[in-house]
């Protein structure tokens, strides 16, 4: 396993559309080991591919922050959504930054496993949540996007990497 480094904005791989995994051989495998160990090492409680320079549709969540609870998630689709909530929210590729982001409370998850085993989940809450931001990863969406433009410019002027 290996520590990755992680990209942080305004890195532009972040900013890319990610491609779907259709490979789920050793280079693969490695991938979700190296996210899960770069996942645990720098505190997050989930990681995208995208975020470690594979723009591939992988993410790691783990909710419960716990080491062996984590799920490889691959090919996610949202099938259905419902509720809204806001909550605060940071991210290991915009370090210092934390916002208040709307997201479903509920959704309905179609997912493959690190096997490539096709998955049905309802998940519910901050699992929810931390699905929806990672998912947002995929699609070149960082929480920076997720704020009114307003907001944005107030948060982006105190913001060092800029
Ligand atoms: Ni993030």
């Amino acid at each position: 396993m290996a520590h990755l480094k992680i990209r942080v904005y305004p890195d532009p791989i972040l900013k890319k559309i990610a491609a779907p995994l259709t490979d789920f051989g050793p280079k693969s495998q490695k991938l979700f080991e190296d996210m899960i160990e770069t996942m645990y090492l720098d505190d997050g409680v989930g990681l995208a591919a995208p975020q470690v320079g594979a723009s591939v549709r992988v993410l790691i969540a783990s909710p419960t922050a716990k080491p062996g609870e984590e799920q490889v998630i691959v090919n996610p689709e949202i099938l259905e959504e419902s509720g809204r909530e806001v909550d605060q929210e940071g991210c290991l590729s915009v370090p210092g930054l934390a916002v208040k982001v709307a997201r479903a409370k509920k959704i309905r998850l179609r997912y493959q496993d690190r096997q490539g085993n096709s998955h049905e989940v309802l998940l519910k809450d901050f699992p929810a949540r931390v699905i929806q931001h990672e998912m947002d990863h995929l699609n070149g969406i960082l929480l920076i996007d997720r704020v009114p433009f307003d907001e944005r410019q107030t948060l982006l002027a105190g913001y060092k990497v800029l």
